[in-house]
């Protein structure tokens, strides 16, 4: 490995950058010399992977943005001016409408992983809070951009969604016509949808994810045993289950984009919509407030939240249960009080109620992209109690399960 004051002596354009920028000096002490667990595995692509998402969206959205056109009167046909008039800007519309998608798949994964190793658990808690910000500001950020195409779905969603609002106790009302901008879902919506969505949104995302990372940096990365390698150091300094990040993950990283493009692509080209999911049958006809489509559903990313909306007849509380399904996320780090952080080490009934949840989780998102009949609503009831249960239950059965005991160095099979 390579120090800073090895480029002392280069020479051409590189010492005269290094001169005048730390490149190299960033690279050495931020890559190669940041160890990370010699013990990742494909659970752990996904941070990176989220990060390429998020840049495909920046380069495609503004692209997007030099042929869009924010007015009640020109969204919706200049969406359609993008897909047929546009050079390749098919491509570019589905590349962003299926990124949208694929970062909440990728980030779905993430967390999941997180979950499962306990990577939330101290000293990882405010790590894991910058990510639960980052969650909210891509919802945020998915909402708004899909009301920009300004099609039948797109109005008709801003309605159900913004009008949650409403059930905040006194000042709901107020909020919402705050929101709008007007007594309706208007021009001033999209208008301030729009400059959220394309400015201060991306911005807030970046910065969170610059946090993230700094946070990241300084805890060190978990790993699937569940373990802190810096317990363990060698003579060097450096702890005894730890690789350079770079070249050893730079390169691992390659293999799992490789093989994120095949997905990515094979649903662009092959299935842009993907049977309704990544882009609503509804979107497809403009924005009309005589016309409500047959059944309003929001992407299938945001379904699980709108079953538990709809469990309950109260719309108050339908929203607060929303509400507290996202809160209660927060809390994990503090929630979960067993003695190890990995599942490989954790109880059956931990393993049992992670199982729960995750089938909670899938079957509201089921849930929620189908009309709410008698049955439907039923079995919404029935799963949002399971993920609800997740969480609360969580103090109990970590603490008296037995746990096996992590091992002392991670696990690791060449
Ligand atoms: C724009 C969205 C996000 C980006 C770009 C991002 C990026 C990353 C990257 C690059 C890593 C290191 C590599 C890896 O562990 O996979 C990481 C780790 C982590 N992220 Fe995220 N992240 C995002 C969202 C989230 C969310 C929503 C959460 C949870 C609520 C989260 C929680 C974590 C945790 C706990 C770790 C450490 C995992 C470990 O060391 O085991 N991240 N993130």
């Amino acid at each position: 490995m390579a120090a800073s004051s090895d480029h002392a002596g280069k020479t051409g354009f590189r010492a005269w950058l290094n001169k005048r920028l730390p490149v190299d000096e960033f690279i050495d002490s931020q890559l190669i010399g940041y160890f990370a667990p010699k013990n990742f595995n494909i659970w752990y692509f996904f941070g990176a992977l989220a990060l390429l998402v998020f840049v495909i969206q920046i380069l495609t959205g503004i692209f997007l943005t030099m042929h869009y056109k924010p007015s009640e009167t020109a969204a919706f046909d200049s969406v359609e001016y993008i897909m047929r008039e546009v050079e390749w800007g098919w491509l570019i519309r589905y590349m962003h409408s299926t990124g949208a998608s694929f970062f909440f798949i990728v980030v779905y994964l993430h967390m999941f992983r997180a979950m499962i190793y306990g990577s939330y658990r101290a000293p990882r808690e405010l790590l894991w809070i910058l990510g639960m910000l980052l969650y909210l500001a891509l919802m945020a950020e998915a909402f708004m951009g899909y009301v920009l195409p300004w099609g039948n779905m797109s109005y008709w969603g801003a309605q159900v969604i913004v009008n949650l609002f409403g059930t905040i106790p006194v000042i709901g009302p107020g909020v919402v016509e705050w929101i709008r901008g007007d007594y309706g879902i208007a021009d001033s919506t999209l208008n301030r949808f729009f400059a959220l969505h394309v400015i201060a949104l991306p911005f807030a995302i970046a910065f969170l994810v610059l946090m993230h990372l700094v946070a990241l940096r300084q805890t060190g990365s978990n790993n699937p045993d569940g373990i802190e390698i810096k317990e363990k150091m060698g003579s060097n300094g450096k702890p005894i289950d730890g690789i350079p990040f770079h070249p050893y993950y730079t390169v691992k990283d390659v293999v799992g984009v490789g093989v994120f493009l095949i997905f990515f692509c094979g649903v662009i080209f092959f299935a842009p919509t993907f049977g309704g999911l990544f882009l609503e049958k509804p979107n497809f006809e403009p924005a009309n407030e005589l016309s409500t489509p047959e059944h309003i559903a929001p992407v299938w990313y945001f379904t699980a939240f709108y079953a538990m909306l709809r469990a309950v007849p109260d719309q108050q509380l339908g929203a607060l249960l929303m509400l507290l399904a996202i809160v209660v996320l927060f809390f994990l780090p503090w929630l979960d009080r067993s003695p190890v952080k990995s599942i490989r080490y954790k109880g059956w009934l931990s393993k049992i109620a992670l199982a729960l949840f995750v089938v909670s989780f899938v079957v509201l998102s089921y849930l929620g992209l189908k009309p709410a009949s008698d049955l439907y609503v039923i079995l919404a009831r029935v799963f949002t109690a399971v993920y609800f249960a997740y969480f609360l239950l969580m103090p109990w059965y970590t603490r008296i399960e037995k746990c096996k005991s992590a091992p002392e160095r991670v696990t690791y099979h060449a």
